[in-house]
């Protein structure tokens, strides 16, 4: 899709004209106001802007242009946003990729490689191919699979004849296009090939199938001017359109499990052949959310967490659909059908989930080292999370390994890679919101732990809160909520006053109620002396500490 596609429909179209299909405006001074569709309200506190074509809540800070606001309220991606619009301004939004411009040398090459395809597809129904028909037909590969996908059959010997003395190609061509070996026999002989396309449709290599058990399960083309494996993702070309509309697209491993998914009415799949995720990948499925179904047994699992970094890393959110132990989507799919392959999918964990259960797994953690060495691998994931997974997996952690949620945070960076990453992808907002929540919990560690000791042993303990009740007017919180917890307790102690639900709620935010507590009037005077030290320190860094600590949604301006 072309920038200017995107520019011409931006011209074309009025955002209070796109806007008022779902909002009443009415206008006062230079902008229009309405009730913002983003969260519950009953104020006109969304404003549109015709001068800048931009809409802002002022309550719950959503704010773009045209193409956001559609993709938001409809629940749509980006690209079926852009055909919505396209359709009212009438420009034409192709989602399929314009014309391909190869040089001539990779013209012949392609020219050769569609003749052969041509040649195996027919040669599959010849008689020397009943080995290979019988073996496509017992794996499910019917006509019209092998129409759809390019499978075919290579025979022993013949398709240089064809290529050479009837379709009249240069011997040196099909030498590049791996048609030919170096000593002028066929490069694949007896095998089921199945063709590989580029992003146009155009077979740009092949992958030949052994019919028996031997070693060399698949040969693969040789990388020549028009194939690079690391650009490909097979079925991409089917698969790209589907994904883009759904927002979603499947890895699986294998050229067998893409088509045993496509059996199965799911079409946005693509496999990535045997090696790991690259760079090229990345930069074609940025912006989809990615669900991995890779096999569950070891290679599988392992290249399961190989591609979630990488995933992670580029800032791509990714998913886990976990199959039955031992069994590939191939598998799964014969044995178990259409609905089998669909719930696995719906059941998708979160790549981090997915991690946790996987180090789970890995380390015993009965023995507090291997605890540790759990805690500092699963660190590098978590600072992929989003703010409420972290807490969830920080939670999780909490209760089922026992450790803390300042050591889990302790030292956690937010990764260089993912910052650029989804800088890149205008979505600042969310990172801001993960920076401001990491100082946060930075902040909350350095100066308000000891207060936070403080005041859940005082939830525990009625005496030490009479204690306390004598020499509360010591203290100095650098959290201003805590002196005003601290007198509802000593009230709900004492049976007076029951603590308010928004103070509880808070309690339960920030106070770990498993935490460190302290029980004698003494250890709470030493308390106090450290409260009071952080305070101080606090005061005299305060114009250092640069986050904003402005309500949640009001991270615009940090940075
Ligand atoms: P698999 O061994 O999982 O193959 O390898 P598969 O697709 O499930 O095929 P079946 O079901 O055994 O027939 C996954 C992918 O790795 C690449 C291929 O792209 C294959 O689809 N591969 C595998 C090779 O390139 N060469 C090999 O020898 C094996
Ligand atoms: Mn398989």
């Amino acid at each position: 899709m072309s920038n200017n596609k995107i520019e011409l429909i931006k011209n074309t179209l009025d955002i209070v004209d796109v806007i008022q299909e779902y909002v009443d405006l009415s206008k006062k001074g230079k902008n229009y106001w309405g009730v913002c569709p983003f969260h519950d309200d009953s104020n006109p506190s969304m404003s549109v802007s015709p001068e800048k074509q931009m809409y802002k809540c002022f309550s719950c800070d959503k704010a773009g242009g045209i193409f956001k606001f559609v993709q938001d309220i409809e629940k749509i991606s980006f690209y079926e946003a852009a055909e919505k619009l396209g359709n009212k301004a009438g420009v034409e939004i192709n989602l399929i990729k314009s014309e391909p411009k190869y040089n001539e040398r990779q013209k012949k090459l392609i020219d050769a490689l569609n003749d052969a395809m041509d040649y195996y597809q027919a040669s599959i129904d010849s008689e020397d191919a009943i080995n290979a028909l019988d073996y496509a037909n017992k794996r499910g590969l019917n006509s019209k699979i092998r129409e759809k996908f390019k499978i075919g059959y290579a025979p022993k010997k013949g398709l240089i004849n064809y290529l050479t003395k009837i379709r009249h190609h240069n011997e040196s061509d099909l030498i590049n296009a791996s048609l030919m070996n170096s000593i002028g026999e066929d490069f694949m002989k007896d095998r089921l090939i199945f063709g590989i396309a580029n992003e146009f449709g155009d077979t740009i290599a092949m992958s030949g199938r052994t019919l028996k058990n031997d070693q060399a399960k698949y040969i693969n083309s040789s990388e020549s001017l028009i194939f690079k494996k690391s650009h490909i993702l097979y079925n991409w070309n089917n698969a790209n359109k589907v994904a883009k509309k759904n927002n979603e697209l499947i890895l699986v491993e294998g050229f067998m499990d893409v088509i045993a998914l496509y059996k199965a009415n799911i079409e946005n799949v693509v496999a990535i052949m045997g090696t790991a995720l690259t760079k090229e990948n990345i930069n074609k499925i940025r912006g989809l959310k990615i669900i991995l179904m890779f096999d569950s047994d070891k290679a599988g699992i392992s290249a399961t967490i190989k591609s979630i970094r990488i995933l992670l890393e580029n800032g791509i959110k990714t998913y886990v659909a976990q199959n039955p132990s031992g069994i590939d989507p191939d598998e799964l799919f014969n044995s178990k059908g259409e609905k089998a392959i669909k719930e696995i999918i719906d059941n998708r964990i979160t790549a981090l989930e997915f991690i946790y259960i996987s180090h789970k797994n890995k380390y015993d953690i009965s023995k507090i080292e291997e605890i540790e060495k759990f805690v500092e691998s699963f660190k590098k994931y978590l600072i992929y999370a989003s703010p409420v997974e972290r807490d969830f997996l920080i939670n999780k952690i909490k209760n089922e390994l026992g450790v803390s949620r300042e050591i889990l945070v302790k030292d956690l960076k937010i990764n260089k890679t993912i910052v650029k990453a989804q800088t890149t992808h205008n979505e600042n907002k969310v990172l801001n919101q993960k920076k401001n929540e990491y100082n946060q919990e930075k902040y909350d560690i350095k100066y308000n732990k000891s207060a936070y000791i403080l005041i859940r042993s005082l939830l525990k303990s009625k005496s030490l809160s009479e204690y306390y009740d004598r020499k509360r007017h010591e203290i100095n919180y650098v959290d201003r909520t805590l002196p005003i917890i601290g007198t509802y307790i000593i009230a709900a102690h004492r049976g007076i006053e029951k603590i308010p639900n928004k103070y509880k709620k808070y309690i339960k935010e920030k106070i770990n109620l498993e935490g460190e507590t302290i029980e004698k009037n003494e250890d709470l005077d030493d308390i106090i002396k450290v409260i009071n030290k952080n305070h101080k320190s606090y005061e005299k860094n305060k114009n250092r500490i640069k986050f904003n600590k402005k309500k949640d949604g009001n991270y615009g301006k940090s940075n």
